[in-house]
């Protein structure tokens, strides 16, 4: 982890992996985010899923094996638990606080469905447990998480994606899709400061899991919409000159440098089915709201094509 976090802060704009966000705090600051009213992209996804559970629900396997890449303690899985049946579900989170009191929680109002917590980085190759090898297999991967990836990682994410499923199996998506720099801008920063918040729990992370002494206060927020790329760029850019230890070492920031901490792609419908169709998945259906807002896309793996 140190030596990752200390390559990141050596390069000409000094950056920390955003999985750096997600402890226990990261996790329920990012629960917020989700209900302030200008973060369009869980309503929306919301709104899609439920509207269309049903049609999705009678594209896949009865009886399958629902992995979910993220916790899944969000109304989103209840509605994909609720609508697929699936025989066992598969949470896999980094954060084991976060994955374990959610499972619990799937696990109490579904009891007769099997819960397998797998405590794992998403973005790695990672083994499911052994009870589920037989059952055919759905993967469910909302939020547009999927945007936090550098386009060539998304790729390569979905290839490792079509092997879990395997030929057949299928992969239920949510992207984000490009659209107004006010609307994008909105859901980046919050009068509230509660994005500021969460991109400051970063620093303080660190301190706690790589030894470092970041005066989380002397950052601020900053989200930049890079219309060229399609993505939000979000940044901590420094108070004033200062000094910090990580892992031992001496970094130095100096009064308005920018710290990269996210970037969240957005993409348009045809630029991501085909990404998606370049990396193993067919594209079976792309459902969107009315406003064009956000994608839930239907794929299945064709390996072998
Ligand atoms: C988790 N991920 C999809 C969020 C996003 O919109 O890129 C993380 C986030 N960053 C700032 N607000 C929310």
């Amino acid at each position: 982890m140190s030596a990752e976090v200390l390559h990141g802060l050596s390069l000409p704009v000094k950056s920390i992996p955003p999985k750096y966000f997600y402890d226990e705090a990261g996790s329920k600051l990012f629960d917020i985010i989700t209900g302030l009213p200008g973060y369009y992209l869980t309503r929306t996804e919301t709104a899609i899923l439920r509207d269309n559970s049903t049609a999705i629900a009678r594209r896949m396997d009865a009886r399958a094996c629902l992995v979910e890449y993220g916790s899944g303690s969000s109304v989103k899985s209840r509605l994909m638990l609720d609508a697929c049946r699936p025989a066992a579900y598969v949470p896999v989170d980094i954060s084991r606080d976060h994955l374990e009191r959610s499972a619990k929680a799937i696990f109490d109002d579904y009891p007769a469905l099997s819960v397998y917590p797998t405590c794992a980085d998403y973005a790695m190759p990672f083994a499911l447990p052994p009870p589920v090898a037989a059952l055919p297999r759905l993967a469910f991967f909302p939020g547009s998480s999927i945007g936090n990836f550098e386009p060539d990682d998304a790729s390569t994410f979905l290839r490792g994606v079509a092997e879990v499923v395997g030929e057949g199996g299928w992969l239920v998506l949510g992207v984000d899709t490009r659209k107004d720099r006010e609307v994008l801008d909105r859901a980046y920063t919050d009068a509230g400061g509660v994005t500021e918040q969460f991109n400051r729990n970063l620093l303080l992370n660190i301190n706690k899991t790589v030894g470092a002494d970041f005066d989380a206060e002397g950052f601020r927020h900053l989200a930049v919409y890079n219309e060229e790329a399609g993505r939000i760029e979000m940044y901590l850019v420094s108070k004033r000159d200062q000094r910090v230890t990580v892992a031992g070492t001496e970094v130095d920031f100096a009064e308005g440098e920018a710290l990269h901490t996210e970037n969240s792609y957005k993409y348009d419908p045809e630029e991501f089915v085909a990404r998606a169709e370049d990396s193993g998945f067919d594209c079976v259906d792309v459902l969107q709201d009315d406003r064009g807002y956000f994608m839930v896309l239907l794929l299945q793996a064709q390996i072998s094509t």
